[in-house]
């Protein structure tokens, strides 16, 4: 199998829908019968949860991978097709003692360099622009943000691109890229519209044609430690979803 694609889902903004977009994302490419790892960045642990697990009783988490305690291969779970790479509150140590490491933005990278069964790796990030999303953006070659089409989400985006270029240029001149996905859309808001237009306009085709509907389903799936595909299948939010992995795997060389 040739190298994984490896996507961070980033925006320093809380609550936009990172955590959401990963895990539906990553359990639609599932269904397409896709390779996928899924890791959780946050010490928050909400994709952990989201999937049903308890976090509090974990010892192999991407806390102990970083750490160097845990091998990578031995901490992953099996879940629902999917490989896991849970997290649970350890992790938020994880960037005080990390300060001291040498390399310290660059461990990330060196573990995910030992995966070669995937064919994606996706990264969910904490709402904060810290040695987390640092090492996630380092070892990443694209950047999925989620876009809330509000009043100021344009504002956050461009430290989120600032920070991205700052990673380029001193880690990887090569990547990342980034692309935005609309989420929480509704098309009967005006203000929800007239920022739409605003996104495309400034962005172009870096901005996903799939857009993530308001859908009362996709908020509801994680208390179930289930995705939107089985909580819901019938859902907009499902359509929504499956409607952005053709576009993420279309995109593919070789899909
Ligand atoms: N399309 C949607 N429709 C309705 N609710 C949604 C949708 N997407 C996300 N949500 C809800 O919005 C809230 C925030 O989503 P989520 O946790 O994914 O954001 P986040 O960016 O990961 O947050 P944090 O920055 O805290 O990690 C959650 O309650 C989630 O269920
Ligand atoms: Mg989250």
């Amino acid at each position: 199998m040739s190298n994984p694609d490896i996507i961070a889902f980033c925006n320093q903004k809380g609550g936009v829908g990172k955590t959401t977009c990963a895990l539906n994302i990553a359990a639609g490419l599932t269904l397409f019968k896709k390779k996928v790892l899924v890791i959780d960045f946050d010490p928050q642990a909400h994709l952990t949860y989201s999937l049903g697990l308890n976090a509090h009783d974990l010892k192999n988490t991407i806390y102990s991978v970083m750490k160097g305690t845990t091998p990578l291969t031995d901490s992953v779970m099996d879940i629902k097709g999917m490989k896991v790479l849970p997290a649970n509150l350890d992790l938020a140590r994880l960037e005080m003692e990390m300060a001291a490491f040498p390399k310290r933005e660059m461990i990330l990278k060196s573990r995910l360099s030992a995966v070669s069964d995937v064919q994606y790796i996706i990264i969910d990030c904490p709402p904060a622009s810290g040695l987390l999303t640092i090492n996630a953006l380092v070892s990443c070659q694209e950047v999925f943000i989620p876009l809330q089409m509000e009043f100021l989400a344009l504002k956050g985006m461009s430290r989120l691109l600032n920070l991205i270029e700052e990673v380029k240029k001193k880690f990887n001149k090569d990547g990342p890229a980034y692309r935005v996905i609309p989420t929480r859309y509704d098309a009967r808001k005006r203000l929800n519209n007239a920022i739409m237009d605003k996104v495309r306009e400034r962005f172009g085709a870096q901005v996903f044609h799939a857009a993530i509907r308001e859908n009362i389903a996709v908020a509801e799936a994680p208390s179930f430690g289930q995705s939107i595909f089985e909580y819901a299948p019938q859902s907009h939010g499902a359509e929504d979803y499956l409607n952005l992995c053709k576009e993420i795997i279309r995109k593919r060389p070789g899909g």
